[in-house]
């Protein structure tokens, strides 16, 4: 699986937006879990690491930031500032978010609940075990 983007159904009127995703309509998986990122300094990233099962939707709620996104070969970087579209990224995938504005908001829709087993975050292991994968 690669990344993609998501749009996700927004209806607008004078009274403002409202946006929406749903399993029959878009949303990729059964969510289980969510959580959200704000506070993050300006000067900080956040991620470097990878997960072997999850999979996950990034919607920027508020602000802006940018994720990177290496599948093992290949880096690319999104740049995330509209709560009307979402990013979708699949298990096995090394991330590093940074450039945060200020005042980011970042919601995130996870397809299992929390376990640090799930993580790798050593780039290097994960570089090795994509190519041992292939
Ligand atoms: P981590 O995923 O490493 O954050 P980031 O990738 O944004 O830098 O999580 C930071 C800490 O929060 C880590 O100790 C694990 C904990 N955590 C939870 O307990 N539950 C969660 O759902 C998440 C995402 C993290």
């Amino acid at each position: 699986m690669k990344p993609y983007w998501l749009t996700i159904n927004t209806h607008k009127d004078h009274r403002g937006s409202l946006s929406f995703l749903e399993k029959s309509n878009g949303l990729p998986f059964d969510v289980k879990r969510i959580y959200y990122l704000y506070d993050v300094p300006i000067t900080h990233t956040r991620g470097h690491h990878s997960h072997h099962e999850l999979e996950q939707v990034f919607i920027c709620l508020n602000g802006s930031f940018e994720i990177s996104l290496h599948d093992g070969v290949v880096n690319r970087t999104f740049y995330l500032n509209d709560p009307a579209r979402a990013l979708f990224v699949p298990k096995r995938t090394w991330r590093v978010l940074e450039n945060f504005a200020h005042n980011t908001v970042c919601l995130v829709l996870a397809s299992h609940e929390y376990s640090e087993e799930d993580y790798i975050r050593d780039f290097t292991l994960f570089l090795e075990n994509k190519k041992n994968d292939k």
